[in-house]
């Protein structure tokens, strides 16, 4: 369920939070905030007034979440229930989407199920993020994941931290085709 053996690095969570913006009021959603490695440095990016949700499934680490960053608007659910759950939070646009959900390795149905619904909601002028271990992209999961972003954005970009142990992937995606 969690897919990571360690927290992000540092430097992982600076080239995430170049996606966020940081005028205006934005709304950014985390999908599988984790331990949070990402959520300070998103944070510091974010003007006043914006808001910051993450989506967890695991109860140990939303409790986690909770205790040591309680500026996060945090919600014990699963990213399957995204459109659900943004309704209920009355989000009607995300500005940026981060996440580090195992994409490689959820079932086909799931993958295409989640992105689908990250999409829709995403603001026409809104930046998508995934982060995925270099060694996944071999996976068919991570194969059709790349081909899932490449029909749903106009742009996708890609960039990796070497520095992160093991090195991570950065897919950066914009213009999302609706
Ligand atoms: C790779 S880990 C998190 C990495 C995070 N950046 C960190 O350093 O802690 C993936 C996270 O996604 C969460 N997750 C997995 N599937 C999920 C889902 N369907 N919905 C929400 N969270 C999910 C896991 O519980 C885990 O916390």
């Amino acid at each position: 369920m969690l897919g990571a053996a360690t927290p992000t690095s540092h430097a992982v969570a600076a080239t995430v939070a170049q996606v966020v913006p940081t005028t205006g009021t934005p709304t950014v959603v985390e999908l599988g905030p984790g331990t949070g490695s990402l959520s300070g440095a998103i944070r510091d990016r974010l003007p006043r007034g914006a808001r910051h949700i993450g989506i967890e499934l695991n109860n140990v680490l939303v409790a986690h979440l909770r205790e040591h960053k309680p500026w996060l608007e945090v919600v014990h659910g699963d990213a399957r229930d995204l459109t659900v759950l943004l309704d209920k939070l009355a989000v009607d646009h995300v500005d940026a989407v981060v996440s580090s959900i195992p994409w490689s390795l959820l079932p086909d149905e799931t993958q295409a199920d989640i992105l689908g619904q990250a999409t829709d909601r995403l603001a026409p002028h809104g930046a998508f993020t995934a982060l995925t271990y270099l060694t996944a992209l071999h996976r068919t999961g991570g194969k059709r994941f790349r081909q899932r972003l490449e029909a749903r954005f106009d742009e996708v970009l890609t960039h990796t931290t070497w520095q992160n142990v093991p090195p991570i992937l950065h897919y950066l995606c914009r213009r999302p085709l609706h």
